[in-house]
């Protein structure tokens, strides 16, 4: 697969441009103003040598001071229009681009959110914090510095040569001399300097990658003395970042110095040539003057527009992979609504992969009784989080269904799944801020349905110690709070929506026995409610909560009964439990 971050721009990219300008829509007035000044700007550049020439010629080398004061007048009048034109013009071209940014930024954001998990398992969150950042911003710079200047540029340009000509032919051939030459230049330096701005975003990404990862880990770092063998691998990357941001000092200034050097021998050659014309009395001293000012006024956008090309490339380069992000493909969201009543669960002959060559749910069908309590119980990466996420329709079985109350999971609508199903993560995840706005981000919930949940899942003393339902107590990912607390407070997250089902991934593995023995007789009241699928390693737990215990082996439903069947079978659950007791004998023998 392509990955994004190697998409190439192009500098006029057409279809994309096509698809950009529709974002302009909500902004037209400021977009078309922004356009509409352009001219306005190049003609008063235009007329300002001009002034020069008839300030000399007409005033100053006849003498005439009475001449001179209109033409100064003139003169800072178009000044103080071009001053007044080129703000007017920047703001309402910035305006509009912060504007599409914000846009491109929300769309892109909202996309995120309905993108399914699959997608994410494969995106480093890096490079797509960068997608919505750097991205963006480039985006913002492809309207404002990019298309409308670039064509007020040429407008300028075309302008500017125009009068030369009509000014003078000669001169103006002898001006443009150099400009095959620059043209060489120039197209000598793009290749090396567009290859040396790809080298620098991917290292960018790199290091941006590496500091992220390095960050969350910081703990692992210190602990297993990495901080040695991490700065080696932050000074690798930054060194090759270096020396590619050197590489790109270098050709930069290299292309402003030689397209100022040639500006310079066009300035000469004009002189060179002008003045021997001016001697011979071919051509008026004001138009040599004018002649070197345009020479001025041409080279100084042609550098923009060179120094833009790099810009246009990156920008569109940019915002193609947002447009990538903006088309990737949703999963149609379903349509049905879950009938109220506790849900009765289904698998129907399930096959998944996450990788297609590492199958891991294979052929697998279970049921589950509405209002059921169901244990499922198995060892280490044989499935149970997999099956968890497939019922959550995280993810899409290869072949197979998985049922709630009859109805495929992919074809029940976002709200019904999120209100209908209640999750409990084997690593929660708790956002920054209250825990109000973690329980019931919506706010649909009253007060004492919060405190309800609370008191379920026994973190009602934690949340008052905290200081109530409102204060901003929780830190980014719950770092401040115990793993056990977490687990509570997620709890108390899922309970509070009333679910059909309730799907408890190792939820109370972080708590003391006696905690985890009250949540689960809390629980038990929900018999008939709700159904209960829970995901344990203890199994005496599991024994003395379920109404019945799956056992799976390999993503495959190997056993299934009460505990006292499944001990009978002799099987593959008796031998797990043989191991648990024997441990938890061992244990009390040592004690
Ligand atoms: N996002 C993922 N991408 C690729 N492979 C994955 C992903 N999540 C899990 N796996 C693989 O799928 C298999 C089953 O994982 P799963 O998390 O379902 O196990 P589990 O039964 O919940 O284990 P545990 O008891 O340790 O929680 C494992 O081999 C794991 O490596
Ligand atoms: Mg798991």
């Amino acid at each position: 697969m392509k990955h994004d971050d190697e998409i190439r721009g192009r500098f006029l990219d057409l279809a994309l441009l096509r698809r950009f300008v529709p974002l302009l829509r909500p902004y037209r007035r400021g977009a078309i103003t922004g356009f509409a000044l352009l001219p306005a700007i190049s003609l008063v550049r235009t007329l300002e040598p001009l002034c020069l020439q008839r300030a000399i010629d007409n005033s100053l080398l006849p003498g005439r001071l009475d001449l001179l004061w209109p033409i100064a007048a003139l003169l800072i009048a178009l000044l103080l229009a071009e001053a007044v034109l080129v703000f007017s013009q920047s703001w309402c071209v910035q305006v509009v681009g912060q504007r599409v940014m914000a846009d491109l930024r929300r769309d892109s954001f909202a996309k995120l959110s309905r993108l399914p998990q699959r997608w994410f398992d494969w995106q480093p969150s890096g490079r797509l914090v960068t997608r919505l950042t750097n991205d963006v911003e480039q985006v913002g710079d492809l309207f404002g510095s990019g298309i409308v200047s670039a064509f007020g540029d040429v407008l300028t340009m075309v302008l500017v040569l125009s009068v030369m000509l009509s000014l003078h032919v000669g001169l103006t051939l002898v001006a443009f001399a150099v400009a095959p030459l620059l043209l060489g230049v120039l197209l000598l330096l793009r290749r090396p300097m567009r290859s040396l701005m790809r080298r620098l975003r991917a290292q960018t990404a790199g290091l941006n990658g590496f500091v992220g990862e390095r960050v969350n880990g910081m703990a692992e770092v210190q602990i297993f003395g990495q901080e040695q063998s991490s700065a080696e691998q932050f000074e690798a990357l930054q060194q090759d970042y270096l020396s590619a941001a050197l590489s790109w000092v270098r050709w930069e200034t290299l292309f402003y110095a030689s397209v100022h050097l040639f500006g310079s021998l066009a300035v000469a050659a004009i002189i060179w040539q002008g003045g021997a014309q001016v001697l011979g009395s071919h051509i008026s001293f004001g138009t040599l003057v004018a002649f070197i000012e345009y020479a001025r006024k041409f080279f100084m956008p042609l550098t923009e527009l060179a120094a833009k090309f790099s810009v246009l490339q990156t920008s569109n380069a940019a915002l193609e992979r947002i447009f990538a992000l903006l088309d990737e493909r949703e999963e149609a969201a379903g349509m049905l609504s879950l009938p109220s009543g506790p849900g009765r669960v289904a698998f129907e002959a399930v096959h998944f992969a996450y990788q297609p060559s590492e199958p891991v749910v294979r052929g697998l069908s279970l049921e589950v009784a509405g209002g059921e309590c169901v244990a499922l119980v198995g060892e280490t990466g044989c499935g149970k989080t997999t099956l968890a996420q497939l019922l959550l329709g995280f993810y899409r079985p290869d072949s197979g269904r998985v049922l709630v109350n009859g109805i495929e999971v992919q074809q029940l609508t976002r709200e019904s799944l999120s209100a209908q199903l209640g999750w409990v993560a084997q690593e929660p995840f708790l956002f920054h801020g209250s825990i109000r706005q973690n329980l019931d981000a919506d706010g649909r919930y009253r007060n004492d349905q919060l405190w309800a949940a609370l008191e379920r899942s026994g973190a009602r003393t934690l949340v008052e110690r905290l200081g109530g339902l409102d204060v901003a107590a929780i830190d980014s990912r719950g770092r401040n709070l115990s793993s056990g607390e977490r687990q509570l407070l997620s709890l108390a997250r899922a309970l509070v929506k009333q679910p059909q089902v309730l799907i408890l991934d190792e939820a109370t593995s972080h708590l003391d026995s006696d905690s985890e023995r009250r949540i689960y007789q809390a629980l038990q009241g929900l018999s008939g409610q709700c159904t209960r699928l829970l995901i344990i390693h203890h199994l005496a737990l599991a024994a003395r909560l379920a109404d019945r215990i799956l056992v799976l082996h390999r993503g495959q439903l190997c056993e299934q009964g009460s505990h006292q069947q499944l001990l009978a079978q002799g099987g593959r659950y008796a031998r797990l439990w043989a191991i648990q007791t024997l441990q938890q004998d061992r244990e009390k023998g040592n004690a």
